[in-house]
């Protein structure tokens, strides 16, 4: 792949940087690449109707052609001119958007085949960061966007790990600091029947789906390993994904016998822990300690997991360790990138 020259925009007040937006609005309009911040991850964006433009998202990444992206849109209601909609979507909708929700509906064919990876539907999500909508809306077109990240690594959640992905692949990267949230969207197909599955776990939980009158279920890949010659329902299931360089490895057990079995071993070991255990292990072990927020604040895990992955692997981990989450809650969409993180290496002690 050649080198761009990448243009770099920060922006913190949305209406003190309407230059640096129209000029991104433009590259993307003329088919180019535009790094972007939303409040889940930062997206890799180009303009989703035209195919040339998300066949350079794939190049970018280093994506297989595949694994379908997700169109990005300003209102809800845009999703008539991509989808087929119905009234769950517009039941969910009224509950999530703008928000981390994606939904994926049968696609019309004003979305390229290239941008849906070869299938009949289409995922889309109206994102509530400001920065995004705006970008969107003033691009007039939706926006195709997978996380920023090469494909296969962590996705990229503060600007050093964009620019680190992806200067030089880009024409454009926006700086709008810090993800929000930190793990990708919640995404959940809905069947022609109008039924529910969830295909990614994300900050929007099946407990917030269910008190919101939707039943959902979930699908089998998101907590297990697909099968030998077992189809993925979200062809990005079946790929490695969220990988550091080190080997990622999770721990189940007492604070005592993960200590007793780290002790032993000798590596450079990173070991994500708890607020609540940092000064037990910082005192009584020579890993090196990344607090991963409160054991009892599943947000601060969630807006810490793909910083300290990269964070680790920069200071020269061999093996990194982290606690297995619960499946509860938000936890269920941190048990899912962990344990294929780690692909599925999991040590009950
Ligand atoms: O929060 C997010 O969703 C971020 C930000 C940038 O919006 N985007 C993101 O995109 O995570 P990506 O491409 O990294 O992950 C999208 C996942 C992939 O696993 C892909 O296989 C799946 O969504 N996907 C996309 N379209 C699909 C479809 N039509 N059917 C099933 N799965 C689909
Ligand atoms: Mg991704």
């Amino acid at each position: 792949m050649s080198k761009v020259a990448t243009k770099v925009f920060r922006i913190d007040v949305i209406n003190d940087c309407i230059e640096a937006l129209e000029y991104s609005a433009d590259v993307i309009r003329g088919g180019g690449l535009v790094v972007f911040p939303t409040e889940t991850v930062y997206g890799l964006g180009a303009d989703a109707t035209n195919a040339l433009a998300a066949e350079k998202i794939y190049m970018a990444k280093g994506r297989p052609s595949d694994n379908p992206l997700i169109i990005h849109i300003a209102e809800p209601s845009d999703a008539e001119k991509y989808t087929y909609t119905n009234d769950v979507y517009y039941r969910l909708a009224e509950c999530f958007m703008p928000g981390p929700l994606t939904v994926i509906l049968r696609a019309k064919d004003t979305i390229p085949k290239k941008t849906r990876g070869g299938l009949d539907t289409v995922a889309v999500r109206c994102p509530v960061h400001p920065v995004a909508r705006k970008l969107i809306e003033m691009s007039g077109v939706p926006i195709a966007a997978p996380s920023a990240n090469i494909s296969g690594g962590p996705s990229p959640t503060t600007f050093s790990h964009v620019f680190k992905d992806m200067e030089g692949r880009v024409d454009v990267i926006i700086d709008g600091g810090e993800s929000d949230i930190g793990l990708e969207s919640t995404i959940v197909k809905i069947e022609d029947n109008g039924d529910l599955v969830l295909l990614r776990p994300g900050k929007i939980t099946i407990e917030d789906l269910f008190l919101k009158g939707f039943d959902v279920t979930v699908s089998s890949a998101v907590v297990n390993v697909l099968k030998d010659g077992e189809t993925a329902l979200s062809p990005g299931m079946k790929y490695k994904h969220y990988a550091p360089r080190a080997t990622f490895c999770l721990l189940e057990g007492t604070a005592e016998s993960i200590l007793g079995y780290l002790n032993e071993r000798n590596k450079r070991i990173a070991l994500f822990s708890y607020d609540e255990d940092v000064e037990y292990y910082t005192n009584n072990s020579s890993a090196r300690i990344y607090p991963f927020g409160s054991r009892y604040r599943m947000e601060e895990q969630a807006h810490l997991l793909f910083n300290l992955l990269r964070q680790a692997d920069e200071d020269g981990a061999e093996e990194i360790y982290a606690p297995l989450p619960s499946t509860e809650g938000l936890g269920l969409a941190l048990y899912n990138r962990m344990i294929r993180a780690s692909a599925h290496k999991i040590i009950r002690l």
